[in-house]
């Protein structure tokens, strides 16, 4: 076991660490619990610009358990991960209703919420309540597996129990030193044991562990924590509509499970894996028609006012966009049509270009939209 860890660390983060950043000195469970879920798979210098406009706009539980999901969405367009936004909201609704707006302690009942995962509830518990309550996010599980040489890989489930026992074990003794020893341990990680470029290999000799670290010692610091080797993620291609009415863009809400689930989007053609691109893909098509691209993307549509109205097609921009598992080239077909053509679906709707900026757009379609000065004038924010 390493001597004195947690003093150690906490000495470290006092001359070394992240200082001044605006959820370090809060102990308000819910403002703790949003810059936690903002934090979780956003850059610090992002969070630092969109955080306090989020409690802005929604500075308690019971006013973001009470705010449309909508609006939820549409403040956190651009940060991604969308499902944080919903379980954001759901969370809200339970901390209302199961424990009377008032988040629970325990960080046994915290990870029983929405989206609250163990080391977020951890990190919560340590910051708000000051609980001796672990974290082990990749960060903290990177400094463990090196400091004590952990050799298995880190997805397994021994080897991330055995990591969760260490992380309890170094513990600082007084609850009070919770926030600052979480916070020392996450900067750690984030800033000097770092995956590809850490300080000990950097010839400054200046890291508090050097003697004590296991893999410093046996040379294995780039080898630690062991990797799995991942595939790289498979690549698709879709068509997107871009229809158009005077000031007006066709969109559709997309359904809640689906990738940027309960953000409104252009209508698209289902997915198709871009190995398989063959002849009859609509994209790679000279024959292409307005009748095929409508029946890809609005399958469920009676189209044909769409297409006695429509004006002109054009083949657009190819978007391409990486999402964790998979990477998507999104064609884009520009169609204008001269009416408000009514369809079935509460999930299309024609919006205004000016209103834009009250829906939540995946990040992409955003950029699309404000690229071609679509949006002029209507307060779509980046
Ligand atoms: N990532 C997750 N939580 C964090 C925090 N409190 N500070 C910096 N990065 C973080």
């Amino acid at each position: 076991m390493i001597k004195h860890f947690a003093t150690k660390l906490i000495a470290w983060h006092g001359k070394d660490g992240r200082q001044g950043l605006p959820w370090q000195s809060i102990r308000d469970p819910y403002a703790v619990w949003v810059s936690e879920i903002m934090l979780q798979q956003t850059q610090v210098a992002t969070v630092l610009e969109r955080y306090p406009r989020f409690m802005k706009r929604f500075p308690n539980v019971k006013r973001l358990a009470a705010a449309p999901v909508d609006d939820v969405l549409a403040e956190w367009a651009g940060l991604g991960y969308y499902t944080r936004a919903r379980n954001l909201h759901a969370c809200a609704k339970q901390v209302m209703l199961e424990f009377g707006g008032k988040f629970p302690e325990d960080p046994m009942l915290l990870e029983q919420l929405k989206g609250i995962g163990r080391s977020t509830a951890g990190a919560i518990a340590a910051f708000a309540f000051h609980e001796r309550a672990p974290i082990l996010d990749a960060n903290v599980k990177r400094i463990l597996a090196r400091l004590f040489g952990v050799d298995g890989a880190i997805q397994e489930k021994a080897v991330n129990e055995e990591l969760w026992s260490l992380a309890k074990t170094l513990l600082p003794k007084n609850s009070s030193d919770m926030p600052v020893y979480t916070q020392a341990l996450m900067d750690f990680g984030a800033t000097w044991c770092t995956s590809r470029k850490p300080v000990c290999l950097s010839g400054e000799r200046k890291c508090p562990f050097e003697k004590e670290c296991q893999a410093n010692l046996s040379d294995q610091v780039l080898l630690l924590p062991r990797k799995v080797i991942k595939a790289k993620s498979p690549e698709f291609n879709c068509d997107m509509l871009l229809l158009r009415h005077g000031d007006s863009v066709l969109l559709q809400r997309r359904p809640d499970k689906a990738i940027w689930g309960g953000l409104w989007s252009l209508p698209e053609s289902a997915w198709r894996s871009k190995e398989k691109l063959s002849k009859l893909s609509v994209s790679n098509s000279a024959a292409f028609t307005a009748k095929e691209l409508f029946q890809l993307v609005l399958p469920d549509e009676k189209t044909a006012s769409v297409l006695k109205s429509f004006q002109f097609i054009e083949q657009g921009v190819e978007i391409k966009h990486i999402f964790t598992h998979r990477r998507l080239w999104m064609q884009i077909w520009h169609v204008t049509s001269s009416d408000a053509v009514k369809f079935s679906s509460d999930n299309l709707k024609w919006v205004p270009l000016r209103q834009l900026g009250k829906y939540g757009l995946p990040q992409p379609i955003k950029l699309l939209l404000q690229g071609l000065s679509l949006t002029r004038g209507d307060g779509l924010r980046n």
